[in-house]
């Protein structure tokens, strides 16, 4: 594919840059403000079917994993539905039980990752209901799904997924959304959820209006052979995806940790030639992450932190605009994309297509 690169040097600058838009297109047309929740016409699932989901299992891999994993959380967290996200490939190949009265949704943005179709066949042999988070309209995921959520991203040619992630977070606090509305989130906090959805393009062009600060960072941390990255609960993936970001792009090891597992072993590698990021959202959880920090500072480890106010523990804050705790995981993504950007930037690495890599995997 060969788009248009409107004045970037890479695709992945340029996807980084159009996610104002990309998740504009996300929302455009499915808020209902008269009922505080939102229309999904493709969901093939009615309310009363809705009311009787018992557990969401979501199966994706790499990036859409890790959106699913964001998912998770929205779909327990707004529908109180227990949810979580297993990489599909693990999931196909240990003969897990599959139950009718769970939802199962494949995340993809090829829609044709092949372990990712593969887990979708086998549930729908065994009369499990599917749904598709999609980003490539009429792709064989998004045929083989009963319904889902097109993440209307545009066209992704970087082969790290940037714009689609974000996009795939949105899409899931939709479909969140609109399982919490048929059961018990309140008009309320629907409400909550639409204003916080709302406000997420301008938030986004006002996180990047950062980069030159995030483009120096980035020019630090490429000396280090490398990085942590820790968060709790909402931050934890946010996380896991940054870490993997970084391994990508710039080919620095990086790995990814909660937080609250540090004094579990991760605690014994740190040292000034080890950086630590940490996702240190400004929810219930902000004196635990700072004492985190003080952990790390205590064994003199250097500290990037991505928060909504300044962390005096850390060397150095990304200030993150902060929106709803439930929303906060989708903005707090970006400046590490920046970060993971500008580090391979740095290091001259080849961007849009990194050794070993394929934008999507149609084999096993
Ligand atoms: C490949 C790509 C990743 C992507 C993953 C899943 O590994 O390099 O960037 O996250 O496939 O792709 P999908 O199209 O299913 O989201």
């Amino acid at each position: 594919a060969s788009y248009d690169m409107g004045g970037h040097d890479t695709y992945m600058h340029k996807e980084i840059h159009e996610q104002a838009d990309a998740v504009d297109r996300v929302l455009r047309g499915r808020i209902d403000d008269r009922f505080s929740t939102v229309h999904l016409g493709g969901l093939n699932l009615d309310a009363r079917e809705a009311r009787q989901i018992r557990r969401v299992k979501i199966l994706g891999c790499g990036t859409s994993y890790h959106a699913g994993m964001i998912g998770a959380q929205m779909i327990e967290e707004l529908a109180r539905i227990p949810a979580d996200a297993e990489p599909a490939s693990e999931f196909r190949y240990r003969n897990a039980v599959v139950d009718p009265d769970t939802l199962y949704i494949a995340v993809s943005q090829s829609g044709e990752t092949y372990d990712v179709l593969a887990a979708v066949q086998e549930l729908k042999r065994k009369g499990a209901r599917v749904l598709g988070v999609v980003n490539v309209v009429g792709s064989a995921i998004a045929r083989e799904a009963d319904g889902g959520v097109y993440v209307h991203a545009g066209p992704e040619v970087c082969v790290v997924s940037t714009k689609c992630f974000t996009n795939t977070t949105v899409a899931f606090a939709l479909l969140a959304l609109h399982l919490g509305r048929t059961r018990d989130l309140s008009v309320r906090d629907g409400k909550r959820i639409i204003e916080g959805l709302r406000k997420l393009p301008a938030q986004i062009t006002e996180m990047l209006e950062q980069e030159e600060h995030i483009k120096k960072l980035a020019e630090q941390y490429a000396e280090a052979r490398s990085m942590l990255f820790i968060g709790r609960v909402r931050g934890y993936p946010v996380a896991r995806e940054a870490s993997l970001k970084l391994k990508e792009v710039s080919y620095i090891h990086a790995e990814a940790y909660p937080a609250s597992e540090l004094k579990h072993g991760p605690l014994a590698l740190i040292e000034p030639a080890l950086p630590t990021v940490a996702i240190v959202p400004d929810d219930d959880l902000l004196e635990k992450n700072r004492a985190a920090l003080e952990e790390i500072k205590a064994r003199s480890g250097r500290i990037l932190a991505v928060a909504h106010q300044h962390q005096e523990k850390a060397d150095e804050t990304i200030v993150v605009p902060k929106n709803e705790d439930e929303l906060d995981p989708i903005l707090m993504g970006i400046p590490l994309q920046l970060l993971a950007y500008h580090t391979a930037l740095a290091l001259g690495r080849d961007i849009d297509k990194p050794r070993n890599l394929a934008k999507s995997v149609t084999v096993e």
